[in-house]
């Protein structure tokens, strides 16, 4: 026998039983994006590699050592894309959608790829629902971002099981200022750095500032902070975030060394956290990238935007019993045919019942069967109705309809009443 093919490591199939759950948070997120005017943007899964490298920062870990670049049978390097932000605006240039200052609001939804390694909540092919604001320089888009995520977060009954973490990192000035400050300071203490650190503090010292290195963590406490590096007007920019998340009760944490990942940030940062997943709890993350657009070739475009994981929102959602009962959607009838007369009547009556009942679940028993076995099916599907149709059936025009969740009695029903007789029957149900 030939050898089971499986998956590749960390990119998991999503099956049937979790399907519903997937839908009901994408769909819900959809519902409150539009409610915001935000529009759907659908972008492809592979770019130039030179995107992700100029956009992402070289020297970050995702662009050296997360990545799936390959070449293509032309010899171009493309990328499975590990995020959506580059490719968002790489669109947004192409197609001139943020041209003459306009405004755009937009989404994005689908999978990402990072080479990491898979442990719960993190795999190498994961799927984001993302949101970038463009054209909006003002810290009232910033906080708008927050506000509809907390606003999911109040709607999915996740309100107490996640915190706002939030910082700025300041213009690109402050920012190359506070990290030489940085390097000074670490350098002096080099040998007692980790050995990660050790080699970030040449690529990029500032994620040295969230190493999980308890020694590392200690020596940080007397280092400089960014906070006193902060430029006026993005302490300025930090205090409209911050007096809007005030005015709409939105509590939040400011975190000096929250720093994020990714190159293409400046300003306001934040990260939505969970405690009840383990190591990967942050469940949406993002923040401001005024000088993105201007390193992706465009005139300078303030930019602002987030990304949820869906995989740990998910996950999150089952670990605390959140999802709705009702979302296993079942039949609502099980059509059972015997004989091949009554099957060909039965295909008919069906449709004529999807006709008249909008929305109707009604399963039609394929692969034939004995009495005993159709119903069997009948039962499992967990319909609420059995209709019957053999021969007798047949002769008189009627169907039997058996109610399967209470003790009623089979009735037959005419042919041309059926459809109204099973909408009162399910009405009287709901
Ligand atoms: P990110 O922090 O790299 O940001 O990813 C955003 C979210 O995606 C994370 O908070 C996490 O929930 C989820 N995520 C990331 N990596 C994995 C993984 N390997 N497995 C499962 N989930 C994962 C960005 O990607 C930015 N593009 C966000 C953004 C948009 N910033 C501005 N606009």
């Amino acid at each position: 026998m030939s050898k089971t093919l499986q998956a590749i490591r960390g990119m998991n199939d999503i099956l049937p039983e979790q399907t519903p759950a997937w839908r009901y948070l994408e769909g819900a997120l959809a519902d409150l994006l539009d409610g915001y005017g935000y529009k759907e943007i659908r972008l492809p899964i592979l770019e130039f590699t030179e995107l992700f490298a100029r956009g992402i920062g070289e020297g970050t870990d995702v662009v050296d050592k997360e990545m799936y670049t390959f070449l293509d049978r032309n010899e171009e390097s493309l990328t499975l894309r590990p995020e959506g932000t580059a490719g968002c605006v790489r669109a947004v240039l192409e197609h001139g959608l943020s041209g003459g200052g306009q405004v755009q609001k937009l989404w994005y939804a689908g999978p990402m790829f990072r080479y990491e390694k898979p442990q719960k909540g993190r795999y190498r092919q994961f799927h984001q629902i993302g949101v970038e604001a463009f054209n909006l320089p003002g810290p009232d888009v910033d906080a708008e971002l927050i506000v509809l995520t907390a606003r999911l977060w109040q709607q999915l009954g996740l309100a107490d099981a996640v915190t706002l973490q939030l910082n700025s990192l300041g213009s690109s000035e402050a920012r190359a200022a506070y990290r030489d400050a940085l390097v000074a300071y670490l350098n002096e203490r080099f040998e007692q750095l980790d050995e990660d650190s050790q080699r970030r503090l040449t690529t990029n010292p500032l994620r040295i500032l969230d190493s999980k290195n308890a020694q590392t963590q200690a020596l940080l406490v007397g280092a400089p902070t960014l906070a006193d590096y902060l430029d006026e007007e993005s302490r300025l920019h930090l205090e409209g975030v911050k007096a809007r998340l005030d005015a709409v009760g939105i509590r939040y944490e400011i975190n000096n060394k929250l720093v994020r990942g990714l190159d293409y940030y400046n300003r306001t940062v934040f990260e939505w956290v969970t405690d009840k997943l383990g190591a990967q709890g942050t469940v949406c993350a993002g923040g401001r990238y005024d000088g993105l657009v201007t390193q992706l070739g465009g005139k300078a475009t303030p930019g602002v935007g987030f990304a949820m994981g869906v995989e740990r929102l998910v996950l999150l959602l089952e670990t605390l019993e959140l999802l709705p009962a009702e979302l296993n959607s079942r039949a609502d009838v099980y059509l059972c045919a015997f004989g091949e007369a009554a099957e060909l009547a039965g295909l008919g009556l069906a449709e004529r019942l999807r006709d008249a009942i909008p929305g109707l679940r009604l399963l039609v028993n394929s692969g034939a069967g004995s009495f005993k076995s159709q119903f069997k099916k009948a039962d499992k599907s967990g319909a609420r109705f059995a209709l019957i149709l053999g021969e007798d059936e047949l002769t008189a025009r009627v169907v039997g309809c058996k109610p399967l969740r209470d003790d009623a009695e089979q009735q037959n029903i005419g042919w041309d009443a059926l459809a109204q007789h099973l909408a009162a029957c399910l009405q009287a149900l709901e």
